[in-house]
């Protein structure tokens, strides 16, 4: 149990970019808050850190990051509620997860103090770029890179743990076509898949790139052994109501824990909902689709939140999933999570963290 908040070196900006925040022409992560959370990591401890204005840093062209991919992130949000509070939507698992990743790319683990202080004086300081409107927060995030210059291939022995935030609303701006992908794979058993790696997103692009040339907005990620088995689709969870059902991939060393998963899986729980996390086949799919009884689909993230799936091909063909307004678990459960983070519902959870 934390006591007395850490105390972080600030110099507030004296040039805020805050008056050109155009909210009705907001793209996903083009529009960064003013300041921005530094820590370093050398001699084997992690040093004061310091909350600067928003900006370049310096780094060796020999930086370890760059060269050997000791690099990772996290996405996370901040909210404003009615009253006009700043709330936190369960940032101590992002920390945990966090270091579940630091441990993976031998990394150092970041304390919770220094997480959690760090995050909410940032946040508290910016807290007029967390918009307040249905459907807005502000992203936060969180990343960590091996900042030593060095050429051989072993773990840096320096790091520099950064948050930085940026308004958001949706991330997606419709219901997504997806392909299931049977060529590339995004992770496989033992590697680094259930870690915010910043490798899983890079050799992911070429296939995502290949799957809009085709006309989809993303791919559903198949194992690497077989290409049998459903295990997320594009940066998100992905999940499946069947015949009243709510079937997800089961978590495993290539599935990321995701946290708006996690919070899903726990509203169907209290609402009764049959839950399964379980592998699922790609022909289990085909053949609900076909007995009628596919009833829903849909990705989950920090970032998107809930994103609909409008259809699903696979080997040509088009799986076209029912009209939104007939998605009555995905569209409630989405409703819930706003209504929790905006203070509008109880969290019996306790999810929602003050900053
Ligand atoms: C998130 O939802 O935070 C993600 O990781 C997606 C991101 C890569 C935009």
């Amino acid at each position: 149990m934390q006591t007395e908040s850490i105390s972080i070196h600030t110099t507030v900006t004296s040039a805020s970019q805050l008056a050109d925040l155009d909210l009705e022409n907001l793209q996903f992560g083009k529009v960064f808050a003013d300041h921005m959370l530094e820590v370093d990591y050398k001699d084997g401890a992690w040093q004061q850190p310091r909350i600067l204005p928003y900006g370049p840093i310096e780094l060796s062209p020999a930086t370890a990051a760059l060269h050997y991919g000791q690099a990772m992130f996290e996405g996370m949000k901040a909210y404003k509620t009615q009253d006009g509070k700043v709330v936190l939507f369960r940032p101590l698992d992002n920390w945990a997860r966090m270091n579940k990743s630091a441990v993976r790319l031998c990394m150092p683990e970041i304390p919770e103090d220094i997480f959690m202080d760090g995050l909410k004086q940032l946040v508290a300081l910016d807290a007029d770029w967390v918009p307040q409107r249905p459907g807005y927060s502000l992203y936060i995030r969180p990343f960590m890179f091996g900042s030593e210059g060095l050429l051989g291939v072993r773990p840096s022995t320096e790091y520099k743990f950064m948050i930085f935030c940026s308004p958001a609303s949706g991330y997606y701006a419709e219901p997504v076509r997806v392909k299931i992908e049977e060529h590339y794979t995004r992770a496989v058993e033992g590697g680094f898949g259930f870690a915010k790696a910043a490798g899983n997103y890079g050799g992911s692009l070429l296939p995502a790139k290949l799957a809009h040339e085709e006309g989809y907005h993303q791919i559903i990620w198949t194992d690497g052994r077989e290409h049998n088995y459903i295990e997320e689709s594009g940066t998100m969870n992905v999940m499946f109501v069947i015949d009243g059902k709510l079937i997800t991939p089961a978590l495993s060393t290539s599935i990321l824990a995701g946290i708006t998963r996690d919070s899903v899986l726990q509203l169907a729980r209290d609402w009764g909902v049959e839950v399964e996390e379980r592998r699922i086949k790609v022909q289990e799919i085909v053949d609900a689709y076909q007995a009628g009884k596919l009833e829903d689909a849909f990705g989950t993230g920090t970032a998107a939140t809930i994103a609909h799936i409008k259809s699903i091909t696979f080997r040509g063909e088009e799986m076209v999933l029912p009209a939104l307004a007939d998605r009555t678990l995905s569209n409630k459960i989405s409703t819930e999570l706003d209504n929790i983070r905006y203070g509008l519902a109880p969290d019996p959870h306790g999810w929602v963290v003050p900053v």
